[in-house]
Order: structure tokens, then C-alpha cells, then sequence
């Protein structure tokens, strides 16, 4: 799909590198010739990738353990980075912490425990790295993983879909704020994409997994690879000119749940001829 050099040299951070969709896409990252660093929590998660990573695909993978929740950790995470490579081209904002409940069983603490990764952190790594391309002089692009109930809002994420729904609100601030200096800002909205990750907190029973399934048009969760190219085009000199936009990869299934009439699918080709005998009718 890219020419193998497409992202040749490019120092690339990826939060939330070490497990899930953000290894897939560090990994498609070196396959383009980039050079990669993964921030997590868990320091062993991030260097086992990294690891693997740099044995899978070769290039470098510079694993820096980093709670983004914690202002210094992050400036002390894009200090050792930049010092590291001398330089950072492009930041995905891809951490998140997630979990299912009915909102009224949540605690204060649940709340923030989400908000407090996916929108402090967030905005934390965003305001880092802005500050240091502005006084240095120069530019780069930032991509943020949102999820499409970002605008639609859903029942039992509440704190998720308020957040993604922020960091959503931020990407199309900061792509007019900071386009003066050089900084895009997109981000992606994925459907379903198996990982551990999600899976385990949010459709932990195979009915569920099969629930959300059928709810895509095209009747298949998305491949890894499917986001990870989306994400390099996001990231290459030649989607330059793309700024604020909002890329959704999900087979059709929010607008599937959006349709007033996507519940018509499940009539058969007799119901249809029955429906379009009334309907005719109901015109004479
Ligand atoms: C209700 C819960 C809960 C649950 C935790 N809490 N899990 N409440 N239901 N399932 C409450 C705890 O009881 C506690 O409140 C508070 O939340 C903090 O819990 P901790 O375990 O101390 O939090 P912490 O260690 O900070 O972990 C954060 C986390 C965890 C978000 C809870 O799941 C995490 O580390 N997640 C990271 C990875 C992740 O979530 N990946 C999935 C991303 S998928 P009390 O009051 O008891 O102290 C995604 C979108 C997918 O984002 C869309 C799919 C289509
Ligand atoms: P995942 O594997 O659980 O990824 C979450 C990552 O965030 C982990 O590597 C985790 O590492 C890191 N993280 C969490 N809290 C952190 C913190 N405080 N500081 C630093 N890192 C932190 O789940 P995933 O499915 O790949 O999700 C990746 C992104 O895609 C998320 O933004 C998610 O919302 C989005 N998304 C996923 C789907 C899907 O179907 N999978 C759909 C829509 C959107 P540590 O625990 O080691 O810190």
C-alpha cells in the first residue's frame, strides 16, 4: 500500500505503545523506516515490545516507562525522548483506560480514573510536546485515538465517551490554534478492533464479542493493519495538508446504529414483497 521508506527517519512517540493497537501501529511505524519510542506504565510490558518490535520489524524502539496522569513523568518522558533521538516528528495519543458499568455504580475514583488517563493524560502529552516544536521552532503532527462515541455519546462508557469526546473537542482546537506553527492535528475514530486490552473490560463473554460484531455492516471486526496504515497516511509528508479531521475506520457501524431504518435489514425477501405490496398501495 506505501512506498517502504514512507516514514524514513521520522521519530515517532506512540502512548500506549507496548500493548494493543498502539504496538500495531509502532510496528507498521518501523516497517516505513520510522523511529519509534512506546510510553506505558508497566516498564517490563514496554521493554518485552520493544523487544519484539525491533526483532519483528528492525529499526529502534526507545521504551520509556511513563504514567501520563503525572505532569513531570511526561515532561521527564519527552526530555529523555527528544535527548535520545535529538529531535520528535509526531506524537499518537493512543493510552486510554476503559471499563463497562452502569454509570450509577461508579465511585468518584472510577471517574477520574479514566478521565484522568485519557483526558488529563491526553492533553498533558499534547501540551508537552506542543511547547517544545513551538520554542523550538519547528512543527510536527499529532494524532489522537478517539472512538466514535466520541459524538454520539454512549450508556455505560460515561466516562470514556465524556472524555474521547474532549480529547475530540481539543484535536479540532489545537489543528486551527497551532496550525501557525507548523502542528496537524488529527485523530481516528476505530470501531471494533480486537485486543486484549478492550476485550477483557468491555466484552469479556464470546455473546457480547458476537453482539458488537453484528452491529458492523460488514460483518467483521476491523485487522490491526487496517488502523496502523490509516495512522502512517495520518503521519506521511503527504497528508500534510489534512488538519482537524476526524478519520473513522469502523465498517459502517456507527452509522448503522445511527440509521432510523438499518433495523429494516432483517426482513426477509417475502416480508420485502408483502412491505412493497402495502406501501404501493398506500399511494392510491
Ligand atoms: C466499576 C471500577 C471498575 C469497573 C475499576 N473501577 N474498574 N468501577 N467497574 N469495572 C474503579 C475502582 O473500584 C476504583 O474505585 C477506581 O475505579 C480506580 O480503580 P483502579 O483499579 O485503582 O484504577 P487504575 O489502577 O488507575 O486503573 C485504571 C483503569 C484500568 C482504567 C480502571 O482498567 C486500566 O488500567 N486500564 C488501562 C487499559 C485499558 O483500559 N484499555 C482499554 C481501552 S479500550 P474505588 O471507588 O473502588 O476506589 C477503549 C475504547 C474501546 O478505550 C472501544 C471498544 C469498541
Ligand atoms: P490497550 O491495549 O489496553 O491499550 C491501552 C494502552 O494505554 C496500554 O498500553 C496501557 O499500558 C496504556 N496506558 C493506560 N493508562 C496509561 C497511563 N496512565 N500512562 C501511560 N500509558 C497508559 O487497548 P487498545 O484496544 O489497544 O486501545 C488503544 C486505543 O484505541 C485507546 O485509545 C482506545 O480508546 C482506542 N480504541 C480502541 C478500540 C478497540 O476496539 N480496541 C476501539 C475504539 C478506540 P499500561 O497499562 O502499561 O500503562
Amino acid at each position: 500500500m506505501f512506498q517502504p521508506d514512507l516514514l524514513k527517519d521520522k521519530v515517532i512517540v506512540v502512548t500506549g505503545g507496548g500493548t494493543g493497537l498502539g504496538r500495531s501501529m509502532g510496528e507498521r511505524f518501523l516497517q516505513l523506516g520510522a523511529r519509534l519510542a512506546i510510553a506505558g506504565r508497566r516498564a517490563e510490558v514496554l521493554q518485552a515490545s520493544a523487544d519484539e518490535m525491533m526483532a519483528a520489524c528492525g529499526g529502534e524502539v526507545f521504551a520509556i516507562p511513563c504514567d501520563i496522569r503525572d505532569p513531570e513523568a511526561v515532561a521527564g518522558a519527552f526530555s529523555a525522548i527528544w535527548e535520545h533521538y535529538g529531535a520528535i516528528d509526531a506524537l499518537v495519543n493512543n493510552a486510554a483506560g476503559n471499563f463497562a458499568s452502569p454509570t450509577e455504580r461508579l465511585s468518584h475514583r472510577a471517574v477520574d480514573a479514566v478521565l484522568s488517563i485519557v483526558l488529563h493524560g491526553t492533553f498533558y502529552c499534547t501540551l508537552e510536546l506542543g511547547k517544545r516544536w513551538i520554542a523550538a521552532g519547528r512543527g510536527g503532527r499529532m494524532l489522537n485515538i478517539v472512538t466514535t462515541y466520541a459524538w454520539t455519546g454512549s450508556g455505560y462508557v460515561v466516562p470514556s465517551a465524556a472524555a474521547k469526546a474532549g480529547v475530540l473537542a481539543m484535536t479540532r482546537s489545537l489543528a486551527v490554534e497551532w496550525a501557525r506553527y507548523g502542528i496537524t492535528m488529527n485523530a481516528i475514530a476505530p470501531g471494533p478492533f480486537p485486543t486484549p486490552g478492550a476485550w477483557e473490560r468491555l466484552l469479556p463473554d464470546p455473546r457480547l464479542a458476537q453482539a458488537a460484531l453484528n452491529r458492523v455492516p460488514l460483518k467483521r471486526v476491523g485487522e490491526h493493519l487496517e488502523l496502523a496504515n490509516l495512522a502512517a497516511y495520518l503521519l506521511a509528508d503527504g497528508s500534510s495538508y489534512i488538519n482537524g479531521e476526524c478519520v473513522t475506520i469502523d465498517g459502517g457501524e456507527w452509522l448503522h446504529g445511527a440509521g432510523q431504518f438499518s433495523f429494516l435489514e432483517n426482513l426477509t425477501s417475502e416480508q420485502w414483497d408483502a412491505f412493497a405490496a402495502r406501501s404501493r398501495q398506500a399511494g392510491k
